[in-house]
């Protein structure tokens, strides 16, 4: 089966902070179980690099727009392989054969007559490139998300016919109950569609930054526009001399933050309704990580914003995989915020997770697994088979982490591991090995013993594999057994043997 997942593509005019950084993570832990299922995956990322933004920072820098994406672009796309994300292609929109795509299916949205040339006129924010409603701009006319002002736009716009999708949606979200998960995203988008929809620009023509409106090179397409379609482009051109769109389209997800839930719920399988092309399974919408903002200081109870550059209260990814690894911070970012909800972080909170489960629960878990078979056994794992109680426990594990990440339940998925790890950890504890050694009748038992918790531990370490893929392949090499699938991911593979030293996998900081 294929499976084809997304980020969102990231705007090039601030710096990559965690933010960005947490939305490619979960979808790289989505790719990569799926590919330890064996499935044809394709997992894109990218940069959103046109519109008004990007043209005035540009302007405000003395550069050319071109010279300041092509500057920016690249610190997303390092991004990437720092984070240890395994995507298979990266996506810029100024790239050629994206922009004569987006030239191609909205032209092809005009043939199907869902275009017309008229005047906006109305509120807009360019820091969200988005035309505000006057509900949204309210009576001082501020962004509701940025707090900023919001400008008077009037001009000459093609629009796309929106309303006349509306009954469309309905039905779409009445068939389809798992089109936006979770479900109070799907509420949320569902009451946008039924308070009433109205026309939206399809292009701007105060501003050149753009891809050019083929029928009339005045205008250049409306920036979410370009954007939405690189999901569809992208498998067009991303495989050298192979198109790729019958494997893949249309994608199984679409992962993005809540702030732009109404592009790719409601816009976006417009669009595609508009186009004639089948429309994704599902968007997954993931909330926000929050920091208690340096800005409000004071004594009182700190005021919990969301994290980005112009609220100054950026936790560094960087910063964090200097120091720690890109898997300490592929965990922390999954473990400690549910999944599809809003949740703090803090350097504080990251230090605690860090210690007591990284390096505590499952550091040691494999430092004295591996130490007790050098100790006791000369470093092979007795052929003693797994303790059958534990057994079914730790077996169990690879249904239930795939069924919950079916469902995108990632922070659900890891507990579903951690359940493990703390079960062997109490195996451990229970079985007293190191009583078991002082007494020759019963090498058996410990046989059993470490063969049972070196069993488990590589189980728990395949399923692992997509959050902390690094660790774990360090971890499966020592044990002498790198296969990843999930198939031979149960305790009676029997691929154990002769085995490796190994050095702490997650070091106490300096
Ligand atoms: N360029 C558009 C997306 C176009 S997709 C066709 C955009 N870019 S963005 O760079 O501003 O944001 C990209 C993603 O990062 C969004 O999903 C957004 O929700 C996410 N995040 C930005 N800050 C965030 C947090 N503080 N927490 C979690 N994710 C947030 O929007």
């Amino acid at each position: 089966m294929s499976f084809y997942i997304t980020t969102p593509i990231y705007y090039v005019n601030a710096a990559p902070h965690l933010g960005h950084a947490y939305s490619t993570i979960a979808v790289d832990v989505m790719a990569r179980h799926m590919r330890q299922r064996g499935e044809d995956v394709f997992f894109l990322t990218g940069t959103d690099e046109h519109g008004e933004p990007v043209a005035l920072a540009a302007e405000r820098e003395g550069v050319t727009p071109q010279q300041l994406v092509d500057r920016n672009a690249p610190r997303f796309k390092d991004l990437m392989p720092r984070l240890n994300v395994s995507n298979d292609f990266f996506v810029r929109t100024t790239d050629p054969e994206h922009q004569a795509k987006v030239q191609e299916v909205l032209a092809r949205i005009r043939d199907n007559g869902h275009v017309y040339e008229g005047v906006y006129e109305g509120w807009y924010c360019p820091r969200c490139a988005d035309f505000k409603t006057d509900a949204e701009a309210g009576e001082d006319h501020l962004c509701p998300i940025h707090r900023t002002e919001l400008i008077r736009e009037k001009e000459d716009n093609y629009f796309f016919r929106l309303s006349a999708f509306q009954d469309d949606l309905v039905r779409l979200f009445d068939e389809r109950p798992d089109f936006v998960m979770p479900r109070h995203r799907y509420n949320e988008a569902r009451a946008f569609i039924e308070s009433g929809l109205q026309d939206v620009s399809l292009s701007r023509s105060t501003f050149t930054w753009g891809v050019p409106v083929p029928w009339n090179p005045e205008h250049v397409f409306y920036v979410w526009f370009d954007a939405l379609l690189n999901y569809y482009s992208a498998l067009s051109y991303a495989k050298p001399g192979e198109d790729v769109t019958d494997r893949f389209w249309p994608a199984q997800y679409h992962v993005i933050g809540k702030d732009i839930l109404k592009f790719h719920t409601v816009f976006w399988p417009a669009m595609l309704l508009a186009a004639g092309l089948p429309l994704p399974e599902h968007v997954f919408v993931h909330g926000f990580l929050l920091m208690a903002s340096p800005k409000t200081g004071g004594d009182g109870p700190a005021e919990l914003m969301k994290m980005s550059k112009s609220m100054g209260n950026v936790l560094d990814p960087f910063a964090i995989i200097d120091e720690f690894g890109a898997d300490a911070l592929r965990y922390y970012c999954m473990r400690d915020v549910s999944f599809g909800q809003d949740g703090e972080v803090s350097t504080a909170r990251f230090a605690v997770v860090y210690e007591s489960e990284l390096a505590n629960d499952f550091g040691n878990l494999a430092s004295r697994t591996i130490a007790m078979i050098h100790r006791y056994r000369d470093g092979t794992v007795p052929s003693a088979g797994c303790d059958p109680e534990l057994a079914r426990t730790i077996d169990g594990v690879v249904g239930e982490v795939s069924e919950l990440l079916d469902r995108a339940d990632l922070t659900g998925a890891l507990e579903a591991v951690w359940l493990r790890v703390r079960r062997l950890n109490r195996y451990v504890e229970e079985q007293a090995p190191w009583v078991l050694a002082k007494d020759d009748a019963r090498a058996n038992e410990l046989d059993r013993v470490l063969a049972s918790l070196a069993e488990g531990l590589r189980v728990v370490a395949v399923v692992l594999h997509p959050w902390i893929p690094a660790t774990v392949e360090k971890l499966l090499a020592t044990l002498g057994a790198p296969e990843l699938e999930l198939a031979g991911a149960c305790t009676t593979a029997g691929r154990l043997g002769a085995i490796e030293k190994l050095e702490p996998l997650f070091p106490k900081p300096k």
